[in-house]
């Protein structure tokens, strides 16, 4: 059976895509910062290993122990919500070390066995806000936008070596962690011309009513990617994130 090896699988959509995989018969490598087995169903397909991808020791450490990669995704990420204006520099530092430079390390790390043997797949998670000019997230949209971009240039570079490459691009979820770990950047911010937009965006996360994105979508986004080669190098993930992409000719 292929292996797949995920990154974030402590919850959200690395969590469900984990799940998905098990149950469909894929050897799975679920990476999480701080590995959990319980989180998942007991079987022998299953490893459960630690990996943050902002430790550049670690990849090398763990794509170095694991062996064969037929399919790689990329969906450890964070959100950190702030207007341009007052995101500090430890914030921008933590997005892009985290969403841009991670992902960009962890493929790095996984590409050269995948080229040598003229085959795989890399699955980069990003988001359809990418695509929309949204207030209050630009840092955040501007790090996986960096990740849209250099996942472009990889698709046609590696199409030669027969490795293909996918951007997933989810709608909003509130039902993942992310919202809960991306409120406490907003704390401490006492400008009030901003305090309208925010409030907005506080409104707009907690709202689970209209079409929004389910742990499943992005899952099956990632399942559809990895088995289908005539699967688009981009893929929106949820009813909304349909419409989005859609509305901007995507
Ligand atoms: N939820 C949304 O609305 C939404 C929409 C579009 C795109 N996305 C993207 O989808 C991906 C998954 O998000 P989610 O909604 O499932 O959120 P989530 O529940 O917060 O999951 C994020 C995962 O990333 C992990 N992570 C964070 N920093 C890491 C690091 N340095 N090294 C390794 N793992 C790290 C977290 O691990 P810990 O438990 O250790 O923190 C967690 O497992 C992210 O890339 C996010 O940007 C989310």
């Amino acid at each position: 059976m292929p292996t797949i090896l995920i990154t974030g699988c402590s919850s959200g959509f690395g969590l469900e895509t984990a799940k998905l995989f098990l149950e469909r018969g894929w050897d799975v490598i679920a990476t999480m910062r701080t590995p959990n087995e319980g989180l998942l169903p007991v079987s022998e397909r299953l490893r459960v290993l630690a990996l943050d991808i902002t430790e550049p020791e670690n990849i090398a450490r763990l794509v170095g122990t694991v062996g064969h990669i037929d399919v790689l995704v990329n969906n450890a990420g964070l959100g950190a919500p702030s207007p341009v204006e007052l995101t500090t520099s430890q914030t921008v530092q933590a997005l892009f070390q985290t969403n841009t430079i991670g992902t960009l390390a962890m493929l790095q790390a996984v590409v050269p066995q995948m080229r040598v043997r003229r085959a795989g797949v890399i699955i980069n998670v990003t988001s359809s806000v990418t695509v929309k000019p949204l207030p209050i997230i630009g840092v955040y949209r501007a790090s996986k936008a960096a990740v849209n971009a250099f996942s472009e240039s990889l698709a046609i570079e590696m199409e030669p070596f027969g490795v293909r490459v996918h951007i997933v691009l989810p709608g909003r979820s509130p039902l993942t962690r992310f919202g809960t770990n991306a409120r406490p950047h907003l704390r401490g911010m006492d400008e009030a011309d901003y305090s309208p937009l925010l409030l907005q965006f506080i409104k707009n996360v907690q709202d689970d009513k209209g079409p929004v994105t389910h742990v499943r979508d992005v899952a099956e986004a990632i399942w559809q990617a990895a088995n289908d080669p005539s699967t688009p190098l981009r893929i929106a993930a949820g009813a909304d994130a349909a419409i989005w992409m859609a509305e901007e000719g995507l």
